[in-house]
């Protein structure tokens, strides 16, 4: 099978390589990184044994935080297994919802991963719903209706959206169900920044709305615990949980113990809550401290501020490809991540605001000189 990485992860790839590395400030982080401690400050007993824990779909009591912790409705922990992060549920469930060559839209730009596993292993035949900027990176329903077909097998949604923030409402997500159940398509909604929604609103869960509905999340980002690869697939249709689950055993087989005795702490109602926000006062004061700098060089750049989410996705009012101006970025020790590598996202570079505020103060004079040595050119 033939596998390319995407500009993305070439991206990723490039700057990591860079013999400087450890003196450039990544100015594109989508999460945050906290010790165990801030978990678990007791730490997990020496005694734990690391045999798999037998228990197909993840361990009940994970499921069960997780259902309440996300305020599913009315759904039982057979509607959930937990998963080898995010990106294991998505796979599981798009290897679960098509048949190679099926019809699949994708909202773009977005996470790569839907692109790969619709292009690559299930050579799906992929459609683009473009998030526009002028409609603050939202889809245009409008644009959905005459996209879908009753060949449509799924659409593939992210809110809030790596890498432009935006966040969908209640009524959106309702519109988008109802195109979906008129020509019978699955929703696959990536959901992992979901509880990151900067005016305190948690968004719709795409689960709540449409039996066809499918929920990929994880704690990666919320909690800023990219390793502990613990995700969670949900739906309402049990047997294609099942279905689900069938993939996963034959791939992943189980998840981490360590992770799922962390997870199960970290979901604990009053923790959560605790965790949750000690990484958004942190996003609030670096979004606020972007947004004056964004005013303050308003001629050269631009943003629709986040929803949510740590991501956000200024435009740059140069005339340069994104790969140039964050290659250029990099002289001046600074990283972003080209707006270009996603379709429909030139002329933009991703911005994280995960890092600790300090950084980001120094990250910003540097961009200051960076766009200093740009209006010399
Ligand atoms: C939208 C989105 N989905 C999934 C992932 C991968 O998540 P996980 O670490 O939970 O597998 C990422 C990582 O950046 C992401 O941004």
């Amino acid at each position: 099978m033939d596998i390319s990485l995407d500009d993305f992860h070439n991206w990723w790839i490039y700057f990591l390589t860079r013999p400087n590395r450890s003196e450039m400030i990544s100015m594109t982080e989508s999460c945050r990184e906290i010790p165990i401690k801030d978990i678990a400050p007791e730490g997990i007993s020496p005694e734990t044994v690391m045999s798999w824990s037998r228990d197909y779909y993840g361990p009940k009591e994970l499921r069960e935080r997780i259902i309440e912790s996300q305020s599913y409705e009315d759904l039982t922990t057979d509607n959930v297994i937990v998963t080898t992060g995010t990106n294991e549920a998505n796979m599981l469930a798009a290897l679960a919802a098509l048949d190679a060559g099926d019809e699949v839209i994708l909202e773009m730009p977005q996470w790569m991963q839907g692109y790969a596993v619709c292009k690559h292993i299930l050579r799906a035949q992929i459609k683009m719903l473009y998030l526009k900027e002028e409609n603050l990176w939202k889809p245009n329903v409008e644009e959905l209706k005459d996209l879908v077909t009753p060949k449509t097998k799924l659409i593939w949604l992210c809110h809030p959206n790596n890498p432009t923030g935006s966040v969908l409402d209640q009524n959106e997500m309702r519109a988008i169900c109802e195109i979906a159940e008129d020509c019978g398509a699955w929703i696959l909604q990536d959901e992992i920044y979901r509880n990151l929604e900067w005016n305190n609103v948690v968004s719709p869960s795409a689960v709540n709305y449409y039996d066809k509905s499918i929920t990929a999340a994880g704690l990666s980002k919320t909690l800023g615990v990219e390793g502990m690869r613990i995700g969670w697939l949900a739906c309402r249709d049990k047997a294609f949980v099942e279905k689900c689950n069938a993939f996963r055993i034959y791939s992943t087989l189980t998840t981490n113990l360590l992770g799922e005795k962390l997870a199960t702490i970290a979901l604990q109602p009053k923790k959560f809550k605790e965790l949750v926000e000690a990484g958004k006062r942190i996003g609030r004061t670096n979004i606020k401290l972007v947004d004056q700098w964004i005013r303050e060089h308003n001629g050269c750049i631009s943003w629709i501020p986040p929803g949510g989410s740590y991501n956000t996705f200024p435009k740059y009012h140069y005339n340069m490809k994104s790969l140039e101006f964050c290659k250029r970025a990099l002289d001046y020790k600074i990283i972003f991540t080209p707006g270009g590598a996603f379709p429909g996202g030139e002329g933009h570079i991703r911005l994280g605001v995960a890092i600790d505020t300090e950084s980001l103060e120094q990250g910003l004079r540097r961009f200051d000189a960076f766009l200093t040595s740009l209006k010399q050119i």
